[in-house]
């Protein structure tokens, strides 16, 4: 569903991505881990089309996204870090447009948008976006999105702005698309995130993935290396490892 070989972008001298090799099967849930200033969104626009790799090959569904950029773009989801959305629309007034760009089954999408409104607490359709929390915005975002039911769902950090309560209801949304056959790739820098809600996780540091597996065999990587759990393991991978040290000097 989503494959990346070779992947690097380069902004100047500065190598943002190295060299990224992802292959995510299809009803997957994918977290992509790492410290801020990793090179997750940069990777994430990579994967999404809106921002051109410096070298590498990036397969989405089976198509080449240099090939296929557009009907990528159409059979996807992407719920971006900062939600960009028209501020002076009302929330109902997004959905409509969303729903006519993508050209979807409108009867099919307005039942799944009203069940995710009712999960996601979101009762202020009728309010202008520029009035919106980030959180707000980010459930409104989400909402769009799966409404869709696209067959890839990427999403950028996306319990960020969100209580507690919204975030473990995004978890039990993106368990049930998953197992409704919808492969999910996520972004968090919370190790906590990627623990709860991911089957697999890719750990990324200065744009390298350094380490990569299910949650058990990530697990059993970290009693190997003396680690007592994964986040030491976590730590040390990225380069957190002399934290004690630091605090210690405090
Ligand atoms: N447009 C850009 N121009 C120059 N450097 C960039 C640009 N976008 C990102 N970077 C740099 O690339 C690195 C990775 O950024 P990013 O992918 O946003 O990290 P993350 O999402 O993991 O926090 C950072 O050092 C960031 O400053
Ligand atoms: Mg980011």
């Amino acid at each position: 569903m989503i494959k990346a070989k070779n992947l690097v972008k380069k902004f100047g001298d500065f190598i943002a991505v190295d060299n990224v090799n992802l292959n995510i099967k299809s009803g997957e849930i994918y977290g992509f881990l790492g410290p801020n200033g990793a090179g997750k969104t940069t990777t994430i626009r990579m994967l999404t089309g809106t921002l051109k790799p410096t070298s590498g090959e990036i397969e989405i569904l089976g198509m080449d996204m240099k090939k296929n950029e557009i009907k990528i773009k159409a059979n996807i989801g992407v719920v971006p870090d900062e939600p960009k959305m028209y501020e002076n629309l009302k929330g109902s007034e997004f959905i409509e447009f969303i729903m006519n760009i993508y050209e979807v089954d409108k009867d099919e999408s307005k039942k799944r948008l009203d069940e995710i409104c009712e999960a996601f607490e979101i009762d202020y359709l009728d309010s202008f976006i520029g009035d919106y929390s980030h959180g707000m915005k980010q459930k409104l975002m989400v909402a769009s999105v799966l409404m869709r039911k696209p067959k890839v769902i990427f999403l950028d950090e996306p319990t960020v702005g969100l209580d507690a309560k919204s975030a473990k209801i995004l978890k039990m949304l993106l368990e049930k698309y998953s197992k409704e056959g919808a492969t999910i790739f996520l972004t968090t820098h919370i190790l906590e995130i990627a623990e709860k809600m991911c089957d697999r996780i890719g750990i990324i540091s200065s744009g390298k993935l350094i380490a990569e597996g299910t949650l058990e065999e990530l697990k059993a990587l970290s009693k190997t290396s003396e680690k007592q759990s994964l986040e030491d393991l976590f730590l040390e991978l990225t380069g957190a490892g002399e934290l004690d040290d630091i605090i210690k000097e405090l």
